[in-house]
């Protein structure tokens, strides 16, 4: 179905010529940060402001034109995906930080603003932004809200959504719900931004937030320790929690073939293993405190400890930034793995004390099924959550999808017994919502279909995420 030329002309009357886009400015942009195929969409439209999106939006609706938000791009269950007959709403014109409130410790920005800007706009006033992740540099904020991002430092500031205190939000049907408070404490009644944070922009397209920043931190210690068992591993986790005196910022869990892979000389853009790697598991830890000349002794005692005690069995603190970045690279070096084709990628939650055996159980399964499959196991370990990438060794093109399918169901299974979930921190999009019933109730379900009837009830925002329409 092709697009009306009356709505084409209203979007250009809108937001003007050359930010309604279209053929071969379409085909241009690619698919996804990580897929440079061309994209395909009846148009890219670019408001710069909350009422142009209204008055887009509004149009749209009344033309029963379908819509899908973009961002950064760097979603991982196909958010962003669109067909010919889609109008993209990129918000990449409304990237302005508003204002900052060093005192109330508050940010007012633009959702096309990119993460990595609200970082930088923070510790230029002495404050820092609860939100980090690999991504930084491409995501934007209102990305980052829509999905609920979780990242590095969940452990000590939460989800993005304790990161929010405000939020100005567009409605299919054009209304503008602006709710963009600046208090911590707010019961004025229902908070409304929660409708819209994790919803991946089903319900409404996030426009500005409020930011609760936070103040910064200006010392940063890492160490980067091998393992024996993944029991010493959460023991080192428990031992830092309490000697850091709240100042662990991170704890990234790498099982061997992650750290294998991506300190191997004969691949591009490696970098040297810091130690020998005779384990099955390595941490990343990292603490943030203010105490310059404190804080490098406590981190120093609180690893020594780990030695003494045999949690580690080797290690290295960082002894610069550099070497500071070259320990993280070795996390956030996630495209080795995404190279392996096919390759399948997954983000789940379990309870810590449960995941040892998940991973082995499901190895053995693999293996079963797809002998020398890479299973690639990492994560966000603190908080519950472990990404997988798994690289079965052939499979023909045609038979990709059922043996997604599979791989999918020896991953998400075992996951509802154990307490855990199909999804961590990626969301749902398009790519996990027949599997949605393994982590939440029918009766869940439909009352997030009647949510989505309410706020869009022609199904034209970012329609087929998530849910169907019951
Ligand atoms: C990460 C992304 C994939 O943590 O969530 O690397
Ligand atoms: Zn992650």
């Amino acid at each position: 179905m092709a697009i009306e030329k009356n709505l084409i002309d209203e979007l250009v009357r809108c937001v003007g010529r050359s930010h309604v886009l279209q053929n071969e400015q379409v085909a241009a942009r690619a698919k996804h940060f990580w897929n440079a195929e061309p994209r395909q969409a009846a148009a890219i439209v670019r408001p710069a402001t909350t009422n142009e999106v209204s008055e887009v939006l509004a149009l749209c609706n009344a033309a029963r034109q379908t819509v899908v938000t973009h961002g950064g791009l760097t979603g991982l269950v196909d958010g962003d995906h669109t067909t010919e007959d889609d109008v993209v709403l990129s918000l990449e014109r409304m990237r302005a930080i508003e204002s900052i409130d060093p005192i109330g410790k508050t940010m007012t920005v633009q959702a096309g603003c990119v993460l990595e800007t609200v970082q930088n706009q923070s510790a230029e006033h002495g404050l820092s932004f609860g939100l980090d992740l690999g991504a930084r540099g491409s995501c934007t904020i209102g990305g980052n809200i829509s999905t609920n991002a979780g990242g590095l430092s969940v452990l000590r500031y939460g989800m993005t959504r304790e990161q929010v205190l405000g939020l100005e939000v567009v409605l299919m049907d054009g209304t503008v719900l602006s709710s963009m408070n600046t208090l911590l404490k707010n019961n004025a009644g229902h908070d409304l931004k929660h409708l819209f944070i994790g919803t991946e922009g089903t319900l409404g397209v996030i426009t500005r937030a409020v930011l609760r920043l936070r103040t910064a931190t200006t010392t940063s210690n890492t160490a980067f320790l091998a393992c024996p068992t993944f029991n010493d591993v959460t023991e080192t986790l428990r031992h830092l929690d309490h000697q850091l005196n709240g100042q662990l910022n991170a704890f990234e869990v790498l099982w061997k073939p992650v750290v294998k892979l991506n300190t191997n000389p004969e691949l591009p853009g490696t970098v040297a293993a810091p130690i020998a790697l005779d384990e099955n598991y390595y941490v990343i830890a990292e603490a943030k405190g203010s105490n310059a000349s404190m804080d490098a002794t406590t981190f120093e005692t609180a690893m020594q400890r780990c030695f003494e005690s045999g949690w580690a069995s080797d290690g290295v603190i960082a002894q610069s930034t550099q070497e500071q970045k070259a320990l993280w690279a070795i996390r956030e070096n996630i495209e080795l793995m995404l190279a392996f084709d096919p390759h399948y990628v997954f983000d789940i939650s379990l309870p810590i004390n449960a995941m040892d055996d998940y991973v082995q159980q499901l190895d053995t399964q693999l293996q079963r099924a797809w002998p020398n499959t890479q299973l690639f196991s990492y994560g966000h370990v603190a908080d519950g959550n472990l990404h997988l990438i798994i690289a079965p060794p052939n499979a023909l093109s045609e038979k990709r999808d059922s043996q997604h399918e599979q791989v999918s169901r020896m991953v998400y299974e075992p996951l509802s017994q154990i307490g855990g979930s199909i999804s961590a921190e990626h969301g749902i999009g398009l790519t996990k919502k027949p599997w949605l019933s393994f982590s939440r109730s029918e009766s869940e379900i439909k009352v997030m279909q009647s949510l989505k009837q309410t706020f869009d009830k022609h199904h034209l925002l970012n329609s087929g995420r998530i849910v169907d329409p019951c």
